[in-house]
């Protein structure tokens, strides 16, 4: 697939077939993850994979349960069950069905990744840049390899008890848990802000004139409240 298509076309999946993801596919998507860029080329990034052992099934236990925890609240607090979200075909509903089968089966993701950062200097505001894009690439490798993926940060629910388990040196930080599978569904075009909310020229909030969606492009309402 040409890179262009995939960066465009790359959905986060949440839901898998059973398939179990082959050790020679994840040395390659592991691979492309740790050829992302860096602050200084440090590569401060490091990799948990969790697969089928007895330490990857209670970490996906205890990740599990802090999931069903979070969505729950989350559900509820957003107003999942409300507006949009009783039509059975609204985006709403449909990501709220996606969710909770998520949450609901975590136990069975074939494949949990954290992703952790070296800490090796004070806090500094550029710090989840050189992991983020590590992150990124994995999720594209898997794409590209016929897999598919979503990041999240449910990880800090359980951090204390996945240090422990997990052996994670105090100065790493778990900075975000990522599912990788076979996708039960399929990728496709992603749907985001037009291009001219999200893209300005000289001044803030005012879109050069090149920012233009292609045609075809359809949008999503998620996103922050606005003025239209
Ligand atoms: C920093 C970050 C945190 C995220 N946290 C979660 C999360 O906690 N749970 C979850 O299901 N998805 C999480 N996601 C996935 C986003 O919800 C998803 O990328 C976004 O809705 C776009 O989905 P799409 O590419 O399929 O359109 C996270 C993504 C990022 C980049």
């Amino acid at each position: 697939m040409p890179l262009y298509e995939g960066l465009i076309s790359t959905r986060a999946i949440r839901r898998y077939t059973g398939e179990p993801v082959p050790d020679d596919v994840l040395r390659d998507i592991l691979f492309a993850a740790t050829r992302a860029p860096s602050g200084s080329n440090r590569q401060p990034f490091r990799f948990i994979v969790l697969t089928d052992g007895a330490v990857a099934a209670e970490a996906k236990r205890m990740i599990g349960a802090g999931a069903r925890k979070f969505w729950e609240a989350k559900r509820l607090a957003d107003g999942y069950g409300k507006g949009s979200g009783t039509r059975v075909d609204s985006p709403k509903s449909r990501l709220a069905r996606t969710m909770q089968h998520y949450v609901d089966t975590y136990e069975s993701v074939p494949v949990v990744i954290l992703a952790c950062f070296i800490r090796y200097r004070e806090a500094a505001h550029t710090d989840g840049g050189s992991v983020f894009p590590a992150c990124q690439n994995l999720l594209l490798a898997a794409r590209a390899l016929g897999y598919g993926g979503v990041m999240t940060s449910w990880q800090y629910a359980v951090d204390a008890e996945l240090r422990t388990l997990l052996a994670i040196p105090d100065e790493v930080e778990i900075v975000s848990t990522i599912t990788i599978g076979r996708p039960a569904g399929r990728h496709g075009p992603v749907r985001r802000r037009p291009l001219p909310e999200l893209v300005y020229g000289e001044r803030w909030g005012e879109a050069p004139v090149w920012a233009v969606d292609p045609p075809g492009v359809t949008h999503t309402a998620a996103g922050p409240p606005r003025d239209t």
